[in-house]
């Protein structure tokens, strides 16, 4: 992973400050936290940020920092760590970020990055020449099983193949992006297989309702004795689990050893059926 630093002050804001109805919503993610653990919205709010202002200032690290009662270099590690946070100005309509971990490099990364430097700038952070687009290569996404994908802002583009990240870089820049699916951009859904399920053809349901009657009746056989089941005849007898359910087992061990006068132990459970 490369050093990520705060952009310089020549870019650097001189304050921050949420918009009203940010500033709302900031208050209340920060109460959803018990009282101590408000440091716990320091990700949200910081996104919440970035949303507003295209990237994380140093001002807004800072002031979120002073809302969450946390040392500004507490705020810092958590802004400098994640790459989902970016700490320079980049595209306004799409950042790219090209996951080139080794699934994806093995699935075509290389050829994705080729498709940023051909269509929007040569060096990674650069802008295009209307301001609108930039790009990075990062790590792993976490969507490695629908390799190679990029992420942009929030959401992951995965399956990609060079053209289609093209269509998609094309549709951001021309503010389309509600044109584009986020996710898998094959035929799948989510992670499972291309094309449909290859294993599990039995629809779930149908082997819930098979394996549950199955249960039933196995329960059914061992809970009631057999008709021809020889009678206890003694305390022991009685106790034994493959005669009788615990319950029925009790009372009648009782029964007989008050007539044999022997002494049942009331505190220990009888055995369970098999
Ligand atoms: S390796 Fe690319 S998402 Fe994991």
């Amino acid at each position: 992973m490369s050093v990520r630093r705060l952009a310089e002050d020549t870019v650097q804001p001189a304050a921050f400050a949420f918009s009203k109805e940010n500033a709302a919503w900031a208050e209340a993610t920060i109460n959803k936290y018990p009282k101590g653990r408000e440091q716990s919205a320091i990700i949200p709010l910081l996104m919440r940020a970035q949303e507003q202002d295209g990237w994380v200032t140093r001002s807004a690290i800072e002031s979120i920092a002073d809302m969450l009662g946390m040392p500004y270099i507490r705020a810092l590690e958590v802004a400098t760590f994640y790459t989902q946070f970016q700490l320079k100005p980049v595209g306004s309509r799409a950042h790219v970020q090209v996951c080139g971990t080794t699934p994806c490099m093995l699935r075509g990364a290389e050829d994705l990055i080729k498709v940023c430097k051909k269509k929007i700038a040569a060096e990674p952070f650069a802008l295009n020449e209307s301001g609108t687009l930039s790009w990075e290569e990062v790590e792993c996404q976490g969507a490695c099983v629908n390799a190679p994908m990029v992420m942009i802002f929030k959401d992951t583009f995965e399956d990609l193949t060079p053209e289609r990240l093209e269509q998609i870089i094309d549709l951001f820049d021309a503010g389309e992006k509600a044109e584009v699916k986020p996710g898998p951009q094959a035929d799948r859904i989510y992670s499972a297989p291309v094309g449909g399920p290859t294993t599990l053809q039995t629809p779930e349901p149908a082997v819930k309702k098979t394996a549950r009657a199955s249960k039933a009746a196995d329960k059914k056989a061992v809970s009631v004795p057999p008709a021809n089941a020889a009678k206890p005849k003694t305390a022991a007898d009685v106790t034994n689990p493959t005669l009788k359910t615990p319950a029925t087992a009790r009372k009648e061990a009782a029964k007989i050893a008050k007539t044999e006068g022997e002494t049942v132990d009331k505190s220990k459970p009888a055995k369970k059926p098999r």
